[in-house]
């Protein structure tokens, strides 16, 4: 199938990231957002995003030379490193830089957006309501032709799929954060997805340069969540605990497993607006007593000061 409109419902730190992965491999992109507002948020993110994705190919200049440079070049990126020479790396910057700008289209008109969309990566925030909204409201606005996937992080299909008028062409779409590095693309069916739709978007997945992850069947938080969940949600704890700070907890599993990153370095990442709205769907999360009530407590406060992870400059860690 020839992918030649993307279409992303949401710009946040994810949508953006995926809309401009899905312009540098050369795809039409349009991000629909629901105000001018998002407007003002969404914008910001792709420069910022822009930025760090041309600072990554640059940097990897001085990889070419480094026998370890094929385990850490963006593999978002750089299709192959067999050959590569800093040239290739220069020529390559020069063709895709103008497409993050080119191929990305910022739309608030909901059915010009969809319109003629080959593939639409709902990429809202963890709101179960606001997604199935979604859905009920483009239904009856899109091609017969449109795959409709989603990002959604803790979700399954399966609650929605009823939903979408197209249970047999919806399905996930799951990617990691800062993809053009970290490019796994997890790819996850309900019941009545159809075989051809699921090996469409495993054939879009490849399109924009991700590695498709082929899930046989539902799985809450996928494979790479269902690794890495439990470690965020024990850091938390010991915080919330006041067992150790946030640093000494990420220094002890950096020192300890000679992991480069720590899981409130993660939650950084991640953006603590999302890991918040995450914890809202625990059911022990209102029940003052329970430590997930005390863990939203202790987030809320840093997102209250703006402290909402790496995109905002600050979180756990100060980024400016
Ligand atoms: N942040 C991550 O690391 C990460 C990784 C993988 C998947 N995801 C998933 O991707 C999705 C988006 O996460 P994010 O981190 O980009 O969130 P975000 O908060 O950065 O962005 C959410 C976007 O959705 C828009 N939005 C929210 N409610 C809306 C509504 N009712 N109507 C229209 N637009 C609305 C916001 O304006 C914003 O553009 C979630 O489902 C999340 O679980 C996130």
């Amino acid at each position: 199938m020839e992918f030649k409109k993307v279409v992303l419902l949401g710009g946040g730190v994810l949508g953006s990231q995926i809309a401009l992965m899905s312009a540098y491999t050369g795809h039409d992109t349009t991000i629909w957002l629901r105000s001018e507002d998002s407007i003002g948020r969404t914008e910001p993110k792709l420069e910022r995003f822009r930025k760090l994705i041309i600072e990554d190919l640059e940097k990897s200049k001085d990889l070419v030379e480094n026998e370890f440079g094929k385990y850490f070049y963006p593999k978002g990126l750089i299709d192959s490193w067999d050959d590569i020479s800093v040239e290739k790396i220069d020529e390559l910057i020069e063709e895709r830089k103008p497409r993050l700008e080119e191929n990305v289209h910022l739309e608030l008109d909901l059915d010009k957006a969809l319109a003629d969309a080959d593939i639409i990566i709902e990429a809202m925030s963890e709101n179960p309501e606001a997604k199935k909204d979604i859905y009920e409201k483009i239904n009856d606005k899109i091609d017969e032709k449109t795959i409709l996937t989603t990002n959604t992080s803790t979700l399954l299909p399966s609650q929605f799929a009823e939903y979408t008028g197209r249970p047999e062409k919806y399905l996930a779409l799951h990617f990691s954060n800062n993809i053009w590095k970290h490019n796994t693309a997890e790819i996850m069916g309900h019941e009545g997805t159809s075989e051809e739709a699921y090996n469409a978007v495993v054939e879009f997945a490849e399109d924009i340069n991700m590695v498709p992850v082929e899930l046989k069947k539902e799985q809450p938080r996928y494979i790479l969540n269902s690794l890495v969940v439990p470690l965020l949600d024990a850091a938390k704890e010991l915080w919330a605990k006041g067992v150790a700070d946030p640093k000494t907890i990420d220094t002890t599993w950096k020192i300890g497993t000679g992991t480069p990153f720590g899981p409130f370095e993660g939650i950084d990442l991640i953006g603590l607006e999302t890991d918040y709205n995450i914890l809202k769907n625990k059911d022990d999360v209102d029940d003052p007593d329970s430590l997930n009530h005390k863990i939203a407590e202790l987030l809320k406060e840093k997102i209250d000061k703006g402290e909402t992870g790496v995109n905002a400059g600050k979180g756990f860690y100060d980024y400016e």
